[in-house]
């Protein structure tokens, strides 16, 4: 019947075709599914390369993190950006800006990127975020004990103060004024991304936003506030937006409504991974007492090193992106806390037939249209790669000199890629420098400013919420309560 003949057959030397339905996506959401389980077992009973029918598209894993780097060498080929670009126009509802008819060639646009947010610019970003992160700890007066929800506090703090530092802040003295219409405010523009973030994975499934009112309502408020005419009246704009608002402004044929919506798609590029991956990162720190002591430790050392001088308890402290770089176990802490919450997925589409080398040397005939897809919790996950792969080890990425450890090893060979919470190739995060900056910059600022215990150590550990699988740094399932309170008096060391 026509429905049978819907379904391909295999052609000699493509790879074995999965018969069945799988979960993928945010259609893991529906049925409470496990990527991970399921393509264990796939890479069990076919090898190391196979082919799914999801949700009406062929896609070709491959499970061999040593020809990863195949995939990769194939960029002409195996196209990111059409469909990166082609997912995020019909989620966030901006113009496709690969488009020839917006003149500007989306290339340019593509390498403001890494021109804004790499490099010695970083510093820039980095000192600004570091500022924001304190003007909003200090914030409330707060004395005695509080208890709040860890990951409400991780978000409380880190999208606000990421919010000003991309999209800057109000003049010192308008801000002030009628402080708290302005915090009703920020705490609306949070409700409103996390209603947006919550229904990502129905939206990675093709459920159009239109479908989902509250979602699409969500967006269009956040968009309300980032029309580049709101944004022109802000000081300290990142560089980021400042030179898209101007090569936007250059493009014909884009209307206000759809620049404010691509600047939707960068609060959420810059904020959807970065508040998990904090969560995770100080929950772990705190639910462990030798990453805790060393994390101190660190911080300390740090201190004292540095020419800063000893300050009261409130007043800012600032790091330079050297002093960062050099914090090599707050940086495993972080790596590790990635290697265990971030589950995405890369994916390339072939724009053409063409025949991929595995690293073994066996070959995979792949169609046009198809998608490849690599999925590194697979790596992550190793049990031959990481002993006991589901602990938390803060040491994990130290090496006995206590540097960054890059040493990873597979079948007895070491692995290029081991960690890959910010993708590679062609679709390799841009903002990944300043993720782990500002991060860093979090957990040092919760030392220093901070006492802060979880509610209750001993209870088993959280677990990530799955639904969200192929999307990114998953969150917690749900939150844990956290006691803080500002610390009397800090010396510096
Ligand atoms: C893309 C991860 C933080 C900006 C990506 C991708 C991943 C990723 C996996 C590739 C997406 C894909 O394959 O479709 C993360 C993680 C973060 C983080 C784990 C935090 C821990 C940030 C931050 C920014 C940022 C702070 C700052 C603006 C971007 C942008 C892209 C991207 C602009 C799209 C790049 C392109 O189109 O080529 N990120 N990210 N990310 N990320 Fe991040």
């Amino acid at each position: 019947s026509w429905l049978f003949r819907v379904s391909r057959k295999r052609k000699p030397g493509e790879p074995p075709l999965v018969i069945g339905w799988i979960p993928f996506l945010g259609v893991a959401l529906n049925y409470g599914r496990n990527p991970l389980a399921f393509l264990r077992l796939a890479q069990k009973k076919y090898g190391v390369i196979f082919t799914c029918k999801i949700a009406g598209k062929y896609i070709t894993f491959i499970t061999d993190p040593f020809s990863y780097s195949a995939v990769f060498r194939q960029g002409k080929i195996l196209d990111f950006q059409k469909f990166a670009i082609g997912f995020s126009s019909k989620v966030f509802g901006h113009p496709d800006f690969t488009d020839p008819m917006y003149s500007s060639s989306y290339k340019d646009i593509h390498s403001i990127f890494r021109q804004t947010l790499q490099g010695p610019v970083l510093q820039q970003l980095t000192t600004s975020m570091m500022e924001n992160t304190q003007i909003i700890m200090l914030r409330n007066n707060l004395s005695g004990w509080t208890k709040e929800g860890l990951q409400r506090f991780t978000i409380r703090i880190m999208f606000e103060a990421g919010y000003m530092t991309f999209f800057g802040r109000e003049e010192q003295a308008i801000a002030e004024e009628d402080s708290a219409a302005k915090s009703l405010l920020m705490q609306k523009i949070i409700d409103d991304f996390l209603v947006f973030d919550k229904a990502f994975p129905e939206m990675a499934a093709g459920i159009p936003i239109h479908v989902l009112l509250r979602t699409f309502r969500a967006r269009e408020a956040l968009a309300e506030m980032l029309y580049h005419t709101c944004l022109k009246r802000n000081q300290h704009l990142s560089a980021l937006i400042e030179r898209r608002i101007h090569a936007f402004d250059q493009m014909s044929h884009i209307d206000e409504l759809g620049k404010a919506r691509a600047n939707v798609s960068m609060l959420w590029a810059s904020q959807a991974n970065t508040l998990p991956a904090a969560f995770w990162s100080l929950y772990y720190m705190l639910r462990s007492p030798e990453a805790l002591k060393a994390a101190q430790n660190e911080v300390d050392r740090m201190l004292r090193e540095s020419d800063h001088k000893p300050v009261m308890a409130g007043s800012p402290l600032i790091l330079s992106k050297e002093q960062l770089d050099g914090m090599s176990i707050l940086g495993s802490i972080i790596e590790e806390a990635l290697r265990l919450s971030s589950a995405s997925i890369m994916i390339r589409v072939a724009n053409d037939d063409f025949t991929l080398t595995l690293d073994s040397g066996m070959t995979a005939n792949i169609r046009k249209g198809d998608y490849i897809a690599l999925c590194p919790q697979m790596i992550h996950m190793d049990p031959e790669i990481y002993e006991n792969p589901a602990e938390f080890k803060f040491d994990r990425y130290l090496d006995e000199n206590g540097q960054k450890k890059t040493d990873f090893f597979k079948n007895g060979r070491k692995l290029k890629q081991f960690l890959i919470p910010f993708g590679s190739g062609a679709s390799e995060c841009p903002g990944r420098f300043f993720a782990m900056c500002e991060i860093k910059q979090f957990l040092t600022l919760v030392l220093w400013h901070y006492e802060m215990e979880l509610e209750d150590v001993a209870c088993a550990p959280l677990t990530t919420d799955s639904t969200r699988a192929g999307l990114g740094i998953l969150p917690p399932k749900q939150d844990v309560q956290i006691r803080f309170r500002i610390r009397a008096c800090t010396d510096g060391g």
